[in-house]
């Protein structure tokens, strides 16, 4: 195969930037069609990519493509899956996977049986400050303490789902990938304020090893915050996701004199990272790079949350 022949199924808010994507690949990606459900997103596909094959349904171009993007609604994503699955094609899905444990579950038991590349929608794992972090978050020693806030005024946005399964889920992902000490339980508190899903919410998380995490997720809020604060008996870093910047206290004086030092690290384009990775896995024989375990794990940390805000009850989680 020289190029992946590729369909983006939703042109909506995110499946515009997916298809751009698709288009500054040319090398690795042949754009063969794409699938929106509404008259009006069909006629904007249409007038944006004049030469692309624009269609309702993923039946009509299935036997056309090696491979899809899914970036329809939240509540789409499990029977597009299955169905893309069941077809043998390379999928990428954007996050979540799928709505809860019993969807990921009926996708494992299909996605055993077929050898299909599958690469998870988890963009928050790209931010630089990873490359610069990771390893050191990797090795810190417990206990340790970590608050994520991920909050914003209102904007009207995927109200058909609450924050966990929209934001909290990037954070969530995070701690997955960040750390080493995993969640064993969570307890979460929140608010449903301008829909019937949850519009706010706190997650108290037990880590191992007598670690925790506080994640913070709202979409009323005055103001936006976007950051991650670790805090140890080694000191303390914080990354601002919104400025770009690490900030770091140790447990001792800088070099320099002084208490706390603060870089820069560069902004990235992370959905053109994501389609190079996922071409470059399918092309090169490569495992993808945020791989179905990882949206499987990631579902069962909102799953957990979910049944905790709705319970009012700590909950046990299982990553398996
Ligand atoms: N990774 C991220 O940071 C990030 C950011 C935003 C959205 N997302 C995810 O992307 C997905 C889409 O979000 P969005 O904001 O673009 O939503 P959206 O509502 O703006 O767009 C979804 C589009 O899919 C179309 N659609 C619905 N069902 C369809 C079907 N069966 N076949 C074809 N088209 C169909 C809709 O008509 C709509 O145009 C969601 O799962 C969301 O969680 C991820």
């Amino acid at each position: 195969m020289k190029k992946v022949k590729v369909a983006v199924i939703g042109y909506g808010h995110l499946g515009k930037w997916h298809c751009q994507k698709v288009e500054a690949h040319k090398d690795s990606a042949d754009f063969v069609a794409i699938v929106e459900k509404f008259p009006a997103g069909q006629e904007a596909a249409k007038t944006n990519h004049p030469h692309v094959k624009v269609v309702s349904s993923i039946e009509e171009v299935i036997n056309d493509i090696d491979a899809a993007f899914v970036v329809t609604p939240t509540s789409t994503h499990f029977e597009l899956v299955k169905y893309l699955i069941e077809n043998k094609k390379h999928i990428f899905c954007e996050k979540p996977l799928c709505s809860n444990d019993n969807e990921a579950k009926i996708l494992t038991e299909i996605a055993k049986k077929n050898n299909c590349l599958i690469q998870l929608g988890h963009s928050e794992r790209f931010h630089q400050a990873w490359e610069i972090l990771r390893d050191k978050f990797q090795k810190l020693a417990p206990p340790y303490s970590i608050r994520i806030n991920r909050v914003a005024p209102f904007k009207g946005r995927a109200t058909d789902v609450d924050v966990v399964q929209d934001l909290a889920i990037h954070d969530l992902d995070l701690l997955l990938y960040l750390f080493q000490q995993k969640p064993v339980e969570i307890n979460g508190n929140g608010f449903k304020i301008r829909t019937k899903n949850w519009d706010h919410v706190s997650l108290d998380i037990k880590l191992q090893n007598a670690c925790e995490a506080k994640i913070v997720i709202g979409r009323n809020s005055v103001k936006e915050l976007r950051d991650l604060e670790v805090t140890s008996a080694q000191g303390m870093i914080m990354v601002d996701l919104f400025a770009n910047k690490i900030l770091e206290a140790s447990s001792s004086q800088f070099e320099d004199g002084s208490f706390v030092r603060e870089f820069a690290y560069q902004k990235r384009d992370h959905l053109l990272l994501e389609h190079f990775h996922f071409y470059d896995s399918i092309l090169n024989n490569k495992p993808a790079i945020i791989n179905f375990k990882d949206g499987v794990r990631a579902v069962h940390l909102v799953d957990v949350a979910l049944r905790s805000l709705e319970t009012n009850d700590s909950i046990k989680v299982h990553l398996g």
